[in-house]
């Protein structure tokens, strides 16, 4: 059996490190820009049993390549929920976004001309829509990309706003997470000593604690805070403690989204240990993922 997956184009070195500590039965064996396949060498993978991997924004059970002029006899002979159809070359996309639990055949054109099939199920934290990707547009008016990497996040999640709820968010500026949580409807205390975007401060359900998250102490942050969102570029080290004490102030927090830069510096072992930590902190369901509009970072997602 081989298995294939959707990966960030640039993140292929990671995804093959990730496989290689997590699946040792699984071995590296085709590539293109944004797509991987391994094969299975134990006869006995189980595709469906705890499966997961950071660095693939799919992965499923690879039903091979084909071309252009085979290609619809092949997708004929398989059935699936639905079909998505995307191109890795033109970008093109086809195909209804799937429901948890249907199948997707998805129909991979790697370069022109040639084109892969496989089939995965729509679990629960994964991308349902064609090409794996919500392929958000940035507004004009957002103070910067991490709009699309919160927008991104919710989607992945499939955090629907729940009506009155507080976020502390962790490293605001200059606001493009804000401004996505804002217009989702949230209310936002935002910690920052660097310069928030105007429109943000202007916004009646802002508040900006110009500090460094550090100083800032149970007085300054709202009550009940129900979630915590931290992009902030310090030390993990440093971050990670700093989540702790704002859930020792808030037991009430009951979700986190927390980005991790990756880098050269941090390795897959590391992102590991910070889904232990987070676990420890007491959150029953964690998760990790590269979002598409991720570089050089990963999402750590917890619920209580
Ligand atoms: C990647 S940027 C955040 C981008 C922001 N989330 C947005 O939506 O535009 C990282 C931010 O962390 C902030 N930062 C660094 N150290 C901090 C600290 N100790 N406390 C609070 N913010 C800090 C920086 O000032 C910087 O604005």
């Amino acid at each position: 059996m081989f298995i294939y997956t959707i990966v960030n184009i640039g993140s292929e070195k990671s995804l093959k490190e990730e496989v290689a500590l997590k699946y040792p039965d699984l071995s590296f064996a085709y590539s293109r820009p944004g797509y991987i396949t391994f094969k299975d060498n134990s006869g006995k993978f189980d595709i469906n049993s705890k499966f997961n991997l950071i660095f693939a924004r799919a992965c499923g059970i690879s039903l091979g390549r084909t071309n252009s002029e085979k290609l619809e006899a092949e997708v004929s002979k398989h059935s699936a929920d639905v079909t998505h159809r995307f191109s890795l070359v033109t970008g093109e996309t086809s195909g209804e976004v799937a429901q948890v639990g249907q199948t997707i055949l998805d129909v991979v054109e790697v370069k022109e001309g040639e084109f892969w099939l496989g089939m995965r199920t729509a679990h629960p934290y994964s991308w349902k829509m064609a090409g794996v990707n919500p392929k958000l547009t940035l507004p004009e008016a957002s103070p910067s990309r991490a709009y699309l990497k919160m927008s991104e996040a919710l989607i992945w999640t499939d955090y629907k706003f729940r009506g009155e709820e507080t976020i502390l968010e962790l490293g605001c500026a200059p606001g493009g997470t804000s401004y996505s949580l804002l217009e989702k409807g949230f209310k936002v205390f935002g910690v920052d000593n660097a310069l928030m975007n105007e429109g943000i401060l202007n916004n009646p359900m802002f508040k900006h604690i110009k500090e460094p998250m550090q100083k800032v102490q149970d007085a300054d942050i709202p009550r009940p805070c129900h979630i915590l969102v931290s992009d902030v570029n310090v030390l993990p080290s440093l971050s990670l403690s700093q989540v702790k004490r704002f859930m020792d102030m808030r037991p009430g927090i009951h979700t986190v989204f927390y980005t991790l830069e990756i880098g050269s510096k941090i390795s897959i072992e590391e992102v590991l240990k910070h889904i232990d930590s987070f676990k420890r902190f007491g959150f029953k369901e964690v998760r990790a993922t590269q979002l598409p509009s991720n570089k050089s970072e990963v999402l750590l997602y917890g619920t209580k």
